[in-house]
């Protein structure tokens, strides 16, 4: 009898604590589709004309790697800052968001219905190693 009841106390700490979690608007991922089709696509766009001249995939591959763990924010504001490095800051905010989706879909992770934005949330957006 004892035992039930400390069962069902048990469960229902470990419903109670499952539902705060969630409730806490948990923190995301870059592996949660937190960018959309378009963006990537007017990503590609720039990246060709801006960025592909200076480094290569596996470089935006190395560079998701060194900033694992981040927030998204943090890599849009560095890049923002010094690329492209022969005229920094040259670009418009969408498009560097847009490059960076595009550069997030070229090493695996999905778009979704969710548009990145540095206005909005992007700063709880976590960088995982691709
Ligand atoms: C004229 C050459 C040139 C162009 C064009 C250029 N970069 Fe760079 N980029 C560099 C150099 C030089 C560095 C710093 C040295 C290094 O790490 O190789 C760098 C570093 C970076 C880093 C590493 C930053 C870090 O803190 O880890 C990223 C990310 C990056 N560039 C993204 C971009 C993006 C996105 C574009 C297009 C908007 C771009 N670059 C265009 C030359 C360039």
């Amino acid at each position: 009898m004892r035992r039930k009841a400390n069962c069902t106390i048990n469960l229902l700490f470990v419903t109670t604590i499952f539902f705060s979690y969630l409730a806490s608007g948990a923190e995301k991922t870059v592996k949660d589709g937190v960018f959309t089709e378009a963006q990537v696509s007017s990503g590609q766009v720039v990246y060709d004309a801006q960025c592909k001249t200076c480094h290569n995939m596996r470089f935006y591959r190395d560079t998701l790697r060194s900033w694992n763990n981040q927030p998204l924010l943090y890599l849009w504001e560095s890049i923002m800052g010094t690329m492209p490095a022969d005229n920094p800051g040259s670009l418009m905010f969408e498009e560097y968001t847009n490059v960076i989706a595009y550069i997030l879909s070229e090493n695996g992770f999905p778009t979704g219905d969710m548009k990145l934005d540095p206005d909005n949330g992007m700063g709880d957006i976590a960088i995982v190693a691709p």
